[in-house]
């Protein structure tokens, strides 16, 4: 069955980003020229999916905004001849069918999910992290994903996008164990929410990219609040593991973390450096300042 839909969890109240996100959702924090939660959105358009579902809270209302039609900007661009400007803004407002629904309680990324399960319905879906921007020279991250659905072409696979990360890193992600089935491929085995350092021999870690199905959401409903006393999505992904076969994927490009400090600035420089308009400038600056220290 076709992917249609992605769900975009973006309730979170962006503590790491304090006090920047104070009054700003943390995805409206702009990487170049647009917000973190525009590169989601159009990663999510260059890979053919047809809806986007958002999961929001109170105080978010920036986001849907950013993507809805703006008819007196738009006619004040008109009306000075901004054509240009005016056609980017629309661009937007166009891209995809976007959906909002509200996660009442702030339960975890796994009740997050949960929240979607009647606008998703009983179909296949992608979920997309608002903090984890790739960058990528080939396909997007979500693309590779669904492309790598259909050569698998199994019923009911799912699969996680996952990188190496430092050992001692593992109690920042959730981490898979499994068995690989060709370069770049697990059969998942095992999951652990943010496991601490040497409590298991794998690091590979779930980045925020998944394509799931339905029967997830059930499981969701059974999942009791697991690390930090949230419903975690990695532990109802474990039990799906078990159901049905769940792919660990090694996709191809950087992924950044823009929801944490250095990982927004780190993004920033590289989404920078590859601006048609503003890159070579940008790299010239840099070298001077790196040849300045
Ligand atoms: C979430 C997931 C975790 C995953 C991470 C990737 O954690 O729970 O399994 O590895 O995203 O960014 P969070 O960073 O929201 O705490």
């Amino acid at each position: 069955m076709k992917v249609r839909k992605a769900v975009i969890p973006v309730a979170g109240l962006g503590t790491r980003f304090l006090p920047a996100s104070k009054a700003i959702p943390k995805e409206m924090l702009t990487i170049v020229d647009r917000p973190t939660i525009q590169y989601i959105v159009e990663e999510v358009v260059a890979s053919g999916i047809e809806v986007i579902i958002f999961i929001t809270s109170e105080g978010k209302s920036a986001i849907e905004n950013h993507f809805d039609y703006n008819f007196e900007l738009d006619t004040m661009l008109r009306q000075k001849n901004k054509i240009e400007l005016c056609e980017e803004i629309c661009h937007v407002s166009n891209l995809i069918d976007i959906i909002a629904v509200r996660q009442k309680k702030p339960m975890g990324l796994g009740h997050a999910i949960w929240t979607a399960r009647n606008v998703v319905g009983n179909e296949p879906f992608m979920v997309l992290l608002g903090d984890d921007l790739v960058l990528s020279d080939k396909l997007p991250c979500c693309q590779q994903m669904l492309n790598l659905y259909d050569e698998i072409g199994e019923a009911g696979e799912s699969i996680v996008a996952i990188q190496q990360v430092n050992p001692d890193e593992t109690n920042q992600y959730g981490i898979i164990e499994g068995k690989p089935t060709r370069a770049g491929v697990y059969l998942v085995e095992k999951m652990m929410e943010k496991p601490a350092p040497g409590t298991t021999d794998s690091n590979l870690a779930i980045i925020g990219r998944y394509l799931l199905q339905p029967d997830i959401f059930e499981l969701l409903e059974k999942t009791s609040p697991g690390h930090s006393g949230e419903i975690q999505l990695t532990d109802a992904l474990q039990a799906l593991a078990k159901k049905r076969p769940m792919y660990a994927y090694q996709f191809e490009g950087t992924r950044f973390d823009a929801g944490d400090k250095l990982g927004y600035l780190k993004a920033i420089v590289a989404f920078a450096l590859r601006h048609p308009a503003l890159g070579k400038n940008f790299a010239q600056h840099l070298q001077r300042v790196c040849a300045s220290m």
